[in-house]
């Protein structure tokens, strides 16, 4: 397969799914669940929509995430070798031993330790929050909470100066949704330049954080080469602040938007696990950014993907399979079915599940108990998202303290 092909593909990502990627997704599974399709540079891809085999298509041992097994389509990022050796780009035995080493740190019980420093960091945020709103300002959800909690745990873990975490998640964005080709290509610069100055500085003076632990194993036993501590580095940080701030932003305009659930919630917190569960399915942020290449001819939904194909696992459509979940469309914390893709599935399953779900709960929970009367701010063009065939999220979330707490408001 070549670009040229490309011309006479269908283009699925441009306004309509700008303006809805669900009811674009829809008429695709509609019609069948692999469809060969051009991204937005023109690159072809297979894309995957139906949840059944979204989901074997996760576990299948003929699609790698190794892009040494990929033709002349998409690939994902250009990126340099010292970001690329990272977990999401590795099968097998390289991949079995970097999660290994990193693993430890993730483990739920590491998670529950740390539940105390995250319950303390969402107070200050939500405080500040509560803060402006009680002062009769209008505040941003996403500036105040969405953005920063994740980037102060993740950057925390790997002992990143405050004020450099921030300046690494503003080239995170500029990467995964760059205005121009220049600003993907500094941001990736960028990045690149920070990390390898970011570890020259641990070597110096480590200390009891996680990147000081990696850079031991390194160092000392020889465990990882230097391009795959920098990629893992790279992909922690990234992967690790990026989703848990869409995520929780998709949540709250989920919820603002279902007042007589939220109300259910407020009253009976013990629903939140299952609530946030279904938040994990139907405000989930990463509409079609699993890739992976075939590394023979697969059949998938009846179509034969050659070798070297690339292939999109669309968790945005999954969700909304309504053969998988009965009313898809409809968010429903009382769903009887709480099983999701949102974190992924089999080898590559999400390190940070525990993390992101520990994170997702608190800040709903200190939201639901603190500030009853949040409602959305009503602004000229709503809610601005940001949409691209990876993920789906808002770029502010503008909200204000109702008159009276009513029904609307968290
Ligand atoms: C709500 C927040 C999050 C979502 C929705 C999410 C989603 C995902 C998904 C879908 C995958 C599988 C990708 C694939 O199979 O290609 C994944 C893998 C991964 N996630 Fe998360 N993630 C979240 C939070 C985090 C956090 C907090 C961390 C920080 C440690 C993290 C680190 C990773 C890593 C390192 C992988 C690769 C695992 C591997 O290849 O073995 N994620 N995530």
């Amino acid at each position: 397969m070549t670009h040229d092909t490309s011309t006479s593909l269908s283009q699925p990502f441009g306004p309509d799914f700008q303006a809805d990627p669900y009811a674009v997704f829809r008429q695709l599974r509609e019609k069948g669940s692999v469809h060969q399709v051009a991204l937005p540079d023109g690159s072809p891809v297979w894309l995957v929509t139906h949840e059944a085999d979204v989901r074997s298509g996760l576990t299948d041992p003929r699609l790698s995430v190794d892009k040494k097994h990929s033709g002349t389509g998409f690939k994902g990022f250009a990126l340099p070798p010292a970001l690329d050796a990272n977990l999401l780009n590795l099968d097998g035995g390289d991949h079995l031993r970097l999660r290994r080493l990193i693993a430890r740190g993730f483990t739920p019980r590491h998670v529950d330790a740390l539940r105390s420093h995250i319950a303390r960091a969402v107070d200050t945020f939500v405080g500040r929050l509560v803060g402006r709103l009680e002062a009769g300002q209008q505040a941003d959800l996403v500036a105040e909470l969405a953005r920063p909690l994740p980037l102060k745990i993740i950057g925390d873990l790997f002992a990143v100066p405050a004020q450099e975490q921030e300046q690494f998640s503003e080239w995170i964005s500029g990467m995964l949704a760059p205005t121009s080709k220049e600003q993907l290509v500094q941001s990736i610069v960028n990045i690149h330049q920070y990390l390898v100055g970011l570890m020259a500085t641990r070597r110096a003076s480590p200390g009891d954080d996680i990147l000081s632990g990696l850079i031991a194993a390194r160092d000392e036993d020889d465990r990882l080469t230097e391009d795959e501590l920098v990629s893992l580095a790279f992909l922690i940080l990234g992967a690790g602040s990026e989703n848990v701030q869409h995520q929780i932003s998709n949540a709250v305009v989920t919820l603002l938007d279902h007042p007589l659930q939220l109300s259910e919630l407020r009253e009976d917190p013990e629903l939140l696990p299952a609530a946030v569960e279904e938040l994990l399915r139907y405000a989930h942020p990463n509409l079609s950014a699993i890739r992976r290449f075939a590394t023979e001819p697969v059949d998938i939904g009846g179509i034969r993907i050659p070798a070297g194909d690339t292939v999109l696992l669309a968790l945005g459509a999954a969700h909304r399979d309504p053969t998988r979940y009965p009313q898809p469309d409809q968010f429903d914390i009382h769903r009887v079915d709480k099983d999701h893709l949102a974190l992924g599935h089999g080898l590559h399953y999400c390190l940070g599940a525990a993390l992101a779900r520990t994170q997702i709960t608190l800040a709903i929970d200190a939201l639901l108990r603190r500030v009853p009367g949040m409602q959305l701010a009503s602004v000229p063009d709503g809610v601005r998202w940001t949409t691209t065939f990876r993920f789906r999220a808002p770029r502010e979330l503008p909200v204000v303290l109702a008159p009276a707490a009513s029904a609307g408001t968290v």
